[in-house]
């Protein structure tokens, strides 16, 4: 355990395993006329403006737009539109996302709601007694897309660039063409089942029936069309123009491999759902940690909540050691589970009070709580402990590594957290013929049911529940930190996790990244990365915890100023074949 002061004592101790810490690559920043820019590494210091993201070409786009005099906004547009391209089993054009912005001319932070929504025939059963793997490549699973409406409001509100310049990075890097790496390959030899399902998606990423080698150049001309087309047009050729309706067309009549024996069933959405869509900015929830003001994704995202509440917990306990990380965030999924989707009356407030976390801390003990544990009563009224029994069990969901995050500052001070999706790598695995993307799967995120009661069942118009959780950490009013990743529901561990080891285990941000995580989501097992269950193991064993190997959790970003005007910027070193950091100017 490491009670709360004993920080350098802890980095200290975490300095010395062998075990616990993957440690990054040193944060040499760039010596005078170096141009150690163009080299993927997954941590960069200094001026000027930075970025994160999983991939080089996405970071080297933002930084260009940056060097150009571009904002956060406009470089965080430029770098998602670009993982469209080079990241397109995460991310994409006709993928959804969450924006956190800190605008540091108004020291104010906000977000825009780019969430995909059912389409309005949807209904709570609509997605009953289907098979979730049917459900997943399917046209039933698709969302109205949320991303073009999403970089549109945020380029209106907070850039400085149009659509059709901040895409000008993704049209370039789709025509000449990336560099196949292994994660891309990986990704597409475990998609290639279902992909030549699909005569579209199958034309592109397996070309002449062959998974794209190694080191083989991959070009994309016409998602490059596409995307200068959405330029020139703008966003209402996708909401409700030609776009649009070709978008409804493959939803509703996937197009099946003549002779493919799987079923991919049609979906509900129609021109109107796309016409009716709106990105939406909302008031970002917030908690505050020691002295640090936490700012992250309302509902329909669980993110900003449950992470919030997690912290919350942990400040109400005497003391932070994984044990209690692993508590505390077993009790906040419990919360997250029973109160919070896109429903009315999501008790947001009471889920982030002081008094509701104080109630729920008191169950936290020398031993695990048994799991599932029940949901506490956000009811304002808080009191001695509310013992409450364990639910009846359920299985561990399986989370992928799906989904992005990246992070951008600039010369100004302003930093956006931008988590992307697609929903599962490769979405619902249908390419728009002769467009060049891929549609989501969001709707995957709902309850199945039946489920009575469950505030994510699917309903006309509704944004699933999301687990993510950009972030960004204010203190003093300033920008201290970003941080955000993907996985599934594990964002959100991984997200409270990351903020832990920084806070209560004194680690740097890059060690706070590359430490082996672990995931509780109030399930009996807990998953873990083997540096975890290799260094915590026997304790936690001990204590009543069963960890279970996950290979990979999360392949996070972030950035931390670090005062004087100075930023790091930190992707992963290894996960996911690692991230790209780069600063606009090693130096002042
Ligand atoms: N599709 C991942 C999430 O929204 O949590």
């Amino acid at each position: 355990m490491i009670g709360r002061g004993s920080a350098v004592l802890a980095a200290a101790i975490l300095a010395g395993s062998s075990v616990l810490l993957v440690r990054p690559a040193a944060a040499a920043p760039p010596g005078p006329g170096q141009q150690q820019q163009q080299e993927k590494r997954p941590v960069a210091e200094g001026y000027g403006g930075a970025v994160a993201t999983v991939d080089l070409d996405a970071s080297k786009a933002a930084l260009g737009v940056l060097r150009r005099g571009g904002n956060a906004i406009d470089a965080a547009v430029a770098a998602a539109a670009t993982l469209g391209v080079t990241e397109p089993y995460s991310a994409g054009l006709a993928g959804g996302g969450y924006i956190v912005y800190y605008d540091a001319r108004h020291r104010r932070v906000h977000t825009i709601d780019g969430r995909e929504t059912a389409p309005k025939a949807m209904r709570p059963t609509s997605l009953e007694g289907i098979p979730f793997d049917d459900a997943v490549t399917s046209g039933l699973s698709a969302g109205v897309p949320g991303s073009v409406a999403q970089w549109e409001l945020a380029l209106r509100r907070f850039g400085t660039l149009s659509l059709g310049e901040a895409l000008k990075p993704a049209i370039e890097v789709a025509s000449r063409g990336f560099t196949v790496d292994q994660t891309f390959h990986d990704q597409t030899a475990s998609n290639a089942a279902r992909f030549k399902d699909l005569t579209s998606t199958a034309k592109l990423y397996l070309p002449g029936g062959a998974l794209p080698a190694v080191g083989s150049t991959f070009r994309n001309p016409e998602l490059a069309d596409t995307y200068r087309q959405l330029g020139r047009r703008g966003g209402s050729w996708l909401y409700g123009g030609r776009l649009g309706a070709e978008i409804v067309a493959t939803v509703k009549r996937p197009p099946v491999t003549p002779g493919s024996t799987r079923t991919v069933r049609p979906g509900l959405m129609e021109l109107s759902d796309l016409a009716a869509y709106r990105a939406v900015e909302r008031a970002p929830t917030r908690v505050t940690y020691e002295d640090n003001d936490v700012y992250g994704m309302p509902p329909a995202s669980s993110g900003g909540s449950t992470v919030g509440e997690a912290l919350n917990i942990l400040q109400a306990l005497p003391r932070v050691g994984v044990h209690e990380y692993l508590e505390a965030s077993k009790l906040a999924f419990a919360d997250r589970g029973k109160y919070v989707g896109d429903i009315p009356g999501v008790p947001l407030r009471q889920l982030l009070s002081e008094g509701f976390a104080k109630e729920r801390a008191c169950l936290v003990g020398e031993r695990a709580i048994p799991a599932p544990a029940a949901p506490g009563d956000p009811d304002g009224s808080y009191g001695p402990c509310r013992a409450v029994p364990p639910e009846s069990q359920k299985p561990t969901p399986a989370e992928g590594p799906e989904t992005t995050h990246l992070v951008v500052a600039d010369r100004w001070g302003n930093v956006v957290a931008y988590n992307i999706t697609i929903e599962s790598t490769g979405g619902n695995g249908i390419v728009v013929p002769g467009r060049g993307f891929l549609l989501n799967n969001e709707l995957t995120d709902f309850t199945f049911g039946p489920a009575p009661g469950d505030p994510n069942l699917p309903g006309p118009g509704k944004r699933p529940r999301s687990s993510m959780a950009p972030t960004i950490v204010l203190k003093n009013g300033e920008p201290l930190l970003a941080v955000g990743s993907p996985g599934g529901s594990t964002i959100i561990t991984t997200v409270l996790q990351i903020l832990v080891n920084r806070w209560d285990f004194g680690m740097t941000l890059p060690q706070a990244l590359a430490a082996p995580r672990a995931t509780q989501r109030n399930t009996a097992q807990t998953q873990a990365e083997q540096g975890f269950i290799d260094r915590y193991g026997p304790e936690l064993t001990a204590r009543g915890h069963s960890l279970v190997l996950n290979p990979e959790i999360g392949a996070a970003t972030g950035l931390e100023f670090l005062g004087g005007g100075r930023v790091q910027a930190v992707a992963e070193p290894v996960r996911r074949g690692g991230g790209s950091a780069l600063v606009v100017s090693g130096h002042r």
